[in-house]
């Protein structure tokens, strides 16, 4: 989704700001936009709808030597993506120019005020009306940080923005309302701007985030802060990240998504790698330690999450019902915070997030703020906002995921989801076997990809329906939600996930020959009730492609095709029909040659509600 950066400092700012649009790419954006300062103390501004390459040749060679720039990668929200919506966005004589990300809710009402106050707008855009209103009480207040102090304190809803002015060329001011923000400290005289600190990462470790209402003045040699509501200075807290960023190369791979999805084996090391020692029944989740006492009081975990991470999230609710035996339920973010419901101090949030900045799941978390109950995340990306906002939590550790369909952060979260429960457990039932299974696990992933060519075929056979259903019981059956929307969010084909018990109360009616079900009936104490659903499936006509337990001949005679995962307990069985159904998915969405990594209208990093 939308991205910020910005630069301050003896090198090319333009530069800087372009590479580290180009680290946030993955994120997903169709249009780009850049502002700086030139030699003179004049504005420029260059941008367009497509990539961030197809700005470099726009740029004056001179102008390279700017020291000062904002730049902006855009996700449409308000307006086509087109030049005239790209950001950044300036007032009428281009004395003010910014890149905001986030969604100003009240911007009717400002754009209302403002024309009839005699300014004009060209885009479609919320962000246009921060320029103008900036301007507005320029005209009425002293300074520049006065009018821009005023305009962010008449906005409501989202807001990272970055704003230069020609007032003062030698500045950026910076802030933030629910949505990131961070200032890197540079070596010399030096600062940058970014919403992801991954992005200038490569430049800095020193950093300080922005806290809401926090209001930046970045100058070459200082950084200002203060409290925008009570108007007061503040301390600018740096901090020094103590991660690294992992080089992503795609090697032989023709996109992320491929070479994200032969990375299971690894994902799964990597999220138990020290944490567990199957021969002595140990569990150790280090980023739970501080909790561990609290963790013994509670008596209901709420998970929430969104898209894949609210399927894993499912799997996770039997996880930790089976063998902690708390009571569990998952919730959708984007649900959850509507919701008026009874909420003690003895219950967990428990969120899960693959990029940490899911502007629903950091909604979620700040609507228990004042709950006193524990803020728990399991997160990929190091450092990120819910990283930040939980009170504990385990990361998975599955390395940078860079194409917009999650496909390793589902195996990774529901990897630590059977830490969770286990960690959680009293070490009955099937404590030390699940344990054991999931050293094996690696393995047995590695074995599902390389059926890759016979899913392969497979694929390409079924690759011109217009339609999928999608079946599985108990901890299949949130695998079946989560491989109907990989198929439906990178080969754009309509796909339905069902309980397979459910089929019968409606949408069995949909089912003929033109209407194919991917069924997981792997070996479970319910498989004959599966299979009496795919029966039913059978009997109307309706072609079955099953993900069965290797060996298991019982399913011969219903499948079209057949496709056999190594022999797995139940619980684990999610992550390695997961690789199935993702190869599956990808394989079509090979077929019909779309841009697999980067689906259409969709981001990597939801940013906004
Ligand atoms: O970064 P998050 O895990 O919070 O993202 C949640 C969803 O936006 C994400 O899983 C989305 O559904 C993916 N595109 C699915 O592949």
């Amino acid at each position: 989704m939308c991205g910020i950066i910005g630069y301050i400092g003896n090198k090319s700012a333009c530069d800087v700001v372009l590479n580290g649009l180009r680290a946030l790419e993955y994120r997903g954006y169709d249009s780009v936009g850049i502002a700086y300062m030139d030699n003179h103390g004049a504005s420029k501004v260059v941008k367009q709808a497509g990539r961030v390459e197809g700005i470099y040749p726009l740029i004056n060679k001179a102008n390279l030597q700017s020291h000062v720039a904002i730049g902006h990668t855009r996700w449409a929200t308000h307006g086509s993506p087109n030049i005239i919506n790209a950001h950044p966005h300036i007032n009428g004589d281009g004395s003010i120019l910014v890149v905001h990300n986030g969604i100003i809710e009240n911007y009717l009402e400002i754009k209302q005020e403002l024309t009839k106050n005699g300014y004009t707008f060209i885009s479609q855009t919320d962000t246009e009306v921060i320029p103008h209103l900036i301007d507005y009480y320029s005209k009425h207040l002293g300074t520049f940080e006065d009018a821009l102090t005023a305009a962010l304190n008449d906005l409501k809803g989202a807001y990272a923005v970055a704003v230069i002015t020609t007032k003062e060329p030698d500045k950026i001011y910076a802030a933030k309302l629910s949505s990131p923000l961070v200032i890197g400290v540079g070596k010399h005289n030096e600062y940058f701007l970014a919403s992801d600190p991954n992005a200038i990462l490569e430049h800095t470790k020193k950093v300080v985030f922005l806290e809401d209402y926090d209001l930046a003045i970045i100058s070459r040699d200082k950084l200002f802060l203060k409290d925008l509501h009570k108007n007061i200075p503040k301390h600018p807290k740096a901090e020094l990240l103590d991660y690294d960023r992992d080089k992503v190369v795609l090697g032989d791979f023709p996109n992320f998504t491929l070479k994200e999805i032969f990375e299971a084996p690894v994902a799964i090391k990597a999220a138990t790698l020290g944490r567990i020692q199957a021969d002595k029944g140990i569990v150790k989740l280090g980023g739970l330690e501080i909790v561990a006492t609290q963790l013994k009081l509670i008596d209901r975990i709420v998970i929430v999450a969104c898209g894949t991470s609210y399927y894993a999230g499912l799997v996770g609710e039997y996880l930790i019902e089976e063998f902690a035996s708390i009571p569990v339920e998952v919730q959708l973010a984007s649900e959850f915070k509507y919701r008026k419901e009874p909420f003690s101090r003895s219950s967990v949030l428990l969120t899960i997030s693959q990029s940490g900045e899911t502007a629903d799941t950091i909604a979620a978390l700040n609507k228990v703020k004042d709950y006193g109950c524990l803020r728990l995340g399991i997160v990929n990306a190091t450092g990120s906002s819910v990283a930040r906002l939980t009170d504990a939590g385990v990361y998975c550790h599955a390395g940078p995921e860079q194409a917009v369909a999650s496909t390793k952060a589902f195996i990774s979260q529901v990897t630590v989801l059977i830490l969770i429960a286990l960690y959680l457990s009293d070490g009955t039932n099937s404590y030390r076997k699940l344990l054991k299974e999931l050293e094996l696990l690696p393995g047995k992933a590695q074995k599902v990809l390389d059926q890759a060519d016979k899913i392969k075929s497979i694929a390409l056979k079924y690759k011109n329906y217009k339609d999928f259903m999608y079946v599985g019981r108990k901890y299949c059956y949130p695998c079946a939600l989560e491989g109907a929307l990989k198929l439906k969010e990178i080969s754009y084909i309509h796909a339905e996930g069902y309980a397979a018990g459910e089929m019968k109360h409606g949408p069995l009616a949909l089912i003929d020959k033109d209407f194919p079900t991917l069924a997981l009936a792997t070996d479970s104490p319910e498989l004959d009730k599966t299979i009496s659903n795919l029966e039913e499936i059978k009997a109307r006509g309706g072609p079955l492609v099953i993900i069965a337990s290797e060996g298991n001949k019982k399913i011969t005679k219903l499948a079209d095709d057949l496709i056999y995962l190594p022999e797995t307990m139940e619980q684990t069985q999610p992550i390695l029909s997961a690789i199935v159904l993702q190869l599956f998915a990808y394989f079509i969405a090979e077929a019909k040659q779309v841009d697999i990594d980067r689906p259409r209208n969709l981001a990597k990093s939801v940013t906004v509600e």
